[in-house]
């Protein structure tokens, strides 16, 4: 069977990663969480001083994106984990200060230049499940099966607050959901790759589907997308 590119994208905490994995794992293929690799590099700006009161230092940043080294490595559970130097930063890119920082510098042009090369290289044998902003629009225009994921806002933040409390950090529903607004407002606004839905992806709004009903409806989507006749 064709091994295909999948790319999922949409608002932030609406679910993608979750049934990107699934597919993943059930089809063989591998996973790539792009909004990770966004995520360790503003780790790696706020590390090293380069963001304050919100605002990126570009120039500092830009000087300091060779040493930048975003990688996966498998986990124990099979799962991949995000490296930043050779550092497990899976935990640490996962906190409210880093997305916080995160959409800003996603913004960056040097920043989705880099990111944006690196992906491609991975996805180009295809088998690839890959979740983000831009995948289905700039990284892999030509993705055989694209979706666009949404919900509503307080959908999306109630599932944030549910996930970031189940491991033990002290957050509140109401700056999680001031933090989902504004990653929208900035990720659908940027000038490169804004986030968009591609004209030829499949709109899913998962506000009111069970985890399971949306994981069914996505492979039912991949084996259309791969049935040869
Ligand atoms: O999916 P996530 O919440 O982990 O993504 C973190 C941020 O990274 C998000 O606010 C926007 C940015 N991002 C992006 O600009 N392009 C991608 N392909 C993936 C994520």
């Amino acid at each position: 069977m064709k091994k295909i590119i999948v790319a999922i994208d949409g608002h932030s905490s609406c679910g993608k990663s979750t049934m990107a994995k699934m597919l993943a794992r059930r089809v063989g293929y591998i996973y790539v969480d792009t909004g990770a690799m966004y995520r360790a590099v503003a780790l790696f700006a706020l590390r090293h001083g380069f963001i304050s009161e919100g605002r990126v230092d570009a120039a500092a940043l830009e000087a300091a994106m060779p040493q930048v080294e975003v990688a996966f490595r498998l986990g124990a559970d099979g799962l991949p984990r995000t490296l930043l130097c050779g550092e497990d930063v899976e935990d640490a890119i996962r906190t409210l200060e880093v997305s916080a920082a995160v959409s800003p510098v996603a913004a960056l042009p040097f920043v989705r230049a880099a990111m944006t090369s690196q992906q491609q290289a991975m996805g180009k044998e295809g088998g690839i499940v890959m979740d983000g902003r831009d995948i289905g629009t700039a990284v892999f225009p030509h993705a055989q099966l694209k979706i666009f994921v949404t919900a509503s806002a307080e959908v999306r933040a109630q599932r944030r607050y549910d996930e970031l409390t189940a491991k033990g950090q002290t957050v509140t529903y109401d700056d999680i959901l001031k933090n989902v607004r504004e990653r929208d407002y900035i990720d659908s606004h940027r000038e490169v790759a804004p986030l968009r839905q591609a004209p030829d992806a499949l709109l899913l709004d998962n506000s009111t589907l069970s985890i399971d009903e949306q994981n069914a409806w996505l492979l039912a989507r991949f084996n259309e997308a791969t049935h040869e006749d």
